[in-house]
C-alpha cells in the first residue's frame, strides 16, 4: 500500500527534452522494469504519448483531464484523489512525467531516484524535494559499460513517519 515515485534525473533535475528522455542508460531501464513489474503504474497523458503503448505486465493508468480521451491497454483517471484512494488497497508506482510527480509528490512515501551524473539539455525537470522530510534506506552504483556510459546511482527513500 501507499504510493511510489520513481524517475531519473540530471544534476540540475532535468528528466526530458521535448518530451523524450535526454539519454540512453539501460541499466536504468533495467532497473525501472524490475521495480514497477505487476504493479499499477500511473502516468500523465504526455508521459504515455511519449511512451508510445502500455508498459507490458503492469496495470497502466494515464491522467488527463480530457474525458475523450482513450488509448488501447491502458486505463484513464481524470481525479488524483482517485488515485490516492487506490494506494489505500495497493502499492502506486508513479512513473511521470514533471505535472504528474509534482501532482503525487505530498501523497508519496517512497521514492527511488537514478541520479545520473552529467548535465543534459532538458525542458522538463523534476520538482524541488525537500530532503528533510526523507530517509535513504538504499543505495547501489550503476555499473559502467559501453552501452552504459553516465556515472549513475540507484537510491531509494522512505519518507519519515
Ligand atoms: N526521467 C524520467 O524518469 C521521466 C519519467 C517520465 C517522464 N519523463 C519526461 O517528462 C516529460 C513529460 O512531463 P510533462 O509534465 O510534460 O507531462 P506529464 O506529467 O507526463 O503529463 C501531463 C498531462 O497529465 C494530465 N494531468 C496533469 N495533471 C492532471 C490532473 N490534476 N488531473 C487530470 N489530468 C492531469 C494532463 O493531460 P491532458 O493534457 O490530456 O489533460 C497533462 O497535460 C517528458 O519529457 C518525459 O520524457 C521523464
Amino acid at each position: 500500500m501507499g504510493i511510489s515515485m520513481i524517475w531519473a534525473m540530471d544534476r540540475n533535475q532535468v528528466i526530458g527534452k521535448d518530451n523524450a528522455l535526454p539519454w540512453r542508460l539501460p541499466n536504468d531501464m533495467k532497473h525501472f522494469i524490475a521495480e514497477t513489474r505487476g504493479k499499477t503504474v500511473v502516468m500523465g497523458r504526455k508521459t504515455f504519448e511519449s511512451i508510445g503503448s502500455p508498459l507490458p505486465k503492469r496495470r497502466n493508468l494515464v491522467l488527463t483531464r480530457n474525458l475523450e480521451w482513450k488509448a488501447e491497454g491502458v486505463e484513464t483517471v481524470h481525479d488524483f484523489t482517485d488515485v490516492v484512494k487506490m494506494a489505500e488497497h495497493e502499492v502506486i508506482m508513479i512513473i511521470g512525467g514533471s505535472e504528474v510527480y509534482r501532482l503525487a509528490l505530498p501523497y508519496a512515501d517512497k521514492l527511488i531516484v537514478t541520479y545520473i551524473d552529467h548535465e543534459f539539455e532538458g525542458t522538463d525537470y523534476f520538482p524541488e524535494v525537500d530532503w528533510n522530510e526523507w530517509t535513504p534506506v538504499s543505495e547501489r552504483e550503476g555499473i559502467l559499460d559501453e552501452q552504459n556510459t553516465y556515472p549513475h546511482r540507484f537510491v531509494t527513500y522512505q519518507r519519515h513517519a
